[in-house]
């Protein structure tokens, strides 16, 4: 029989005194983001990726992930949605060696939001996050964990705690979210979790004699961004920004 677990309920820390961001520009790994971007995310900052199911957040996430990884920093990628069997797959189908990318300090982790509270996740994520070492951090996607949440505002109390304890650590962060439109709704999680972030990436599929990706920036924190809408596709290699 098992027994009881008790995980410990996440609460926001403090922050040290002359707490600093780090001055410091990451590439996402996405061929044309880093200049839309100015140069790039800074360290320890949490960005929000936001777009409709296809429109190719898993795509940066792990070419994201995958950047990390190529410059030896650990890194860490959640997926609530996809087993590491059909990560690696999606991975392999990129044309990105997977065992190398893991020797390297990736680590391709499958949480059930449906089979787990998110106590237990977040338990996991963290000792993930001490045991390694991680610097950069992907979830996909933060949405997935309303099922594991009892109520809506427990998750987002959960998600405030988590950006402040990320920001802490200088650990740079894409949190996911699929979007049932082309757009970010201005009320409910999507507004919170926009609100939480320090940048803010939108994907939309439109066209109609064929599908057409495209990626803008709606908001960098302390940076400048490209304001245009940006067409994207993806292809070997992963998704990359058209000139
Ligand atoms: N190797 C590849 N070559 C071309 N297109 C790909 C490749 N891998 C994935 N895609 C396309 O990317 C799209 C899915 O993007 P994905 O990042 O999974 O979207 P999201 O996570 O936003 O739902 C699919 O339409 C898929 O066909
Ligand atoms: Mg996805």
């Amino acid at each position: 029989m098992r027994g009881l677990d008790v995980y410990p309920r996440l609460v926001s820390p403090r922050m040290p005194e002359g707490y600093e961001p780090a001055a410091e520009r990451l590439s996402t790994g996405v061929r044309g983001l880093d200049e839309m971007l100015d140069g790039g995310l800074w360290r320890g900052t949490t960005t929000l990726l936001a777009g409709p199911s296809g429109g190719g957040k898993t795509t940066i996430g792990l070419q994201f992930a995958f950047e990390g990884s190529l410059r030896d920093e650990p890194t860490l990628y959640m997926s609530f949605q996809e087993n590491p069997t059909q990560l690696r797959r999606t991975i392999r189908g990129l044309g990105f060696d997977v065992a190398e990318l893991e020797r390297r300090g990736l680590d391709l982790v499958y949480a059930s939001p449906v089979e787990l509270q998110i106590d237990s996740i977040i338990v996991d994520l963290f000792r993930r996050i001490e045991q390694r070492g991680v610097r950069r951090l992907v979830l996909d996607a933060v949405g997935d964990l309303a099922s594991a949440a009892t109520d809506p505002q427990r998750l987002h109390d959960y998600l405030y705690a988590l950006v402040q304890h990320l920001a802490v650590r200088t650990i740079t962060s894409v949190l996911n979210f699929e979007t049932t439109s082309n757009t970010i709704e201005h009320s409910g999680m999507q507004n919170a979790m926009s609100y939480l972030s320090d940048n803010v990436l939108l994907l939309t599929l439109d066209g109609e004699d064929r599908t057409r990706r495209k990626l803008r920036v709606l908001k960098t924190r302390g940076s400048a961004h490209d304001t245009r809408v940006r067409e994207v596709e993806i292809g070997p290699g992963g998704l990359s920004v058209l000139r």
